[in-house]
């Protein structure tokens, strides 16, 4: 049977790494292939290298949606929500994970590695990648004046 489930990108820090081990063969239970950004170790790293490096591919639509786990989840998304087209979701629960793809389209989850443990964990990575944009007009609306603020303080809204 044809797989048409998306591939998912996947990222963390150190203070996330562990987390994202457990959330690897998650996603392949689910049904998702997914590309590993690192970090590959608990050594201590720089988290914004890694958020940069997967919102970018998610911003260039090679990936639809993409994954990055840190201690909190916290420095993660605030990188993340720098690149242009990213709307990074911090969600260590579900219901905001559920909201962050119904109201705000966000096509990145972040999550505390070391703030949820891991079964809660898995239950937010798949209704976060379960659920669907409502595609109501008032949640378009909003979401494009998110887009008319990025316009506005970007020097050149190309790459
Ligand atoms: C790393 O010590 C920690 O600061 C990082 O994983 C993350 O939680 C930052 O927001």
């Amino acid at each position: 049977m044809k797989n048409n489930k998306c591939k998912i990108a996947i990222a963390s820090d150190h203070g996330g790494w562990h987390l994202k081990e457990i959330l690897k063969p998650f996603l392949k239970d689910l049904g998702y292939g997914y590309t590993d950004f690192g970090t590959s170790s608990e050594e201590s790293v720089d988290y914004p290298d890694f958020a940069l490096a997967l919102a970018e591919a998610v911003r260039t639509g090679e990936y639809k949606k993409g994954i990055l786990v840190c201690e909190t989840g916290l420095g993660m998304s605030m990188a993340a929500n720098k690149i242009p087209g990213i709307r990074a979701a911090l969600c260590n629960d579900i219901f905001t994970a559920k909201m962050s793809r119904e109201h705000n389209d966000a096509n990145i989850l972040a999550i505390g590695g070391r703030i949820v443990e891991e079964e809660p964990a898995k239950e937010i990575v798949k209704i976060w990648l379960q659920t669907k944009f409502s595609n109501a007009s008032r949640h378009k609306q909003r979401i494009k004046k998110i887009k008319e603020i990025e316009n506005k303080f970007m020097r050149s809204s190309k790459g």
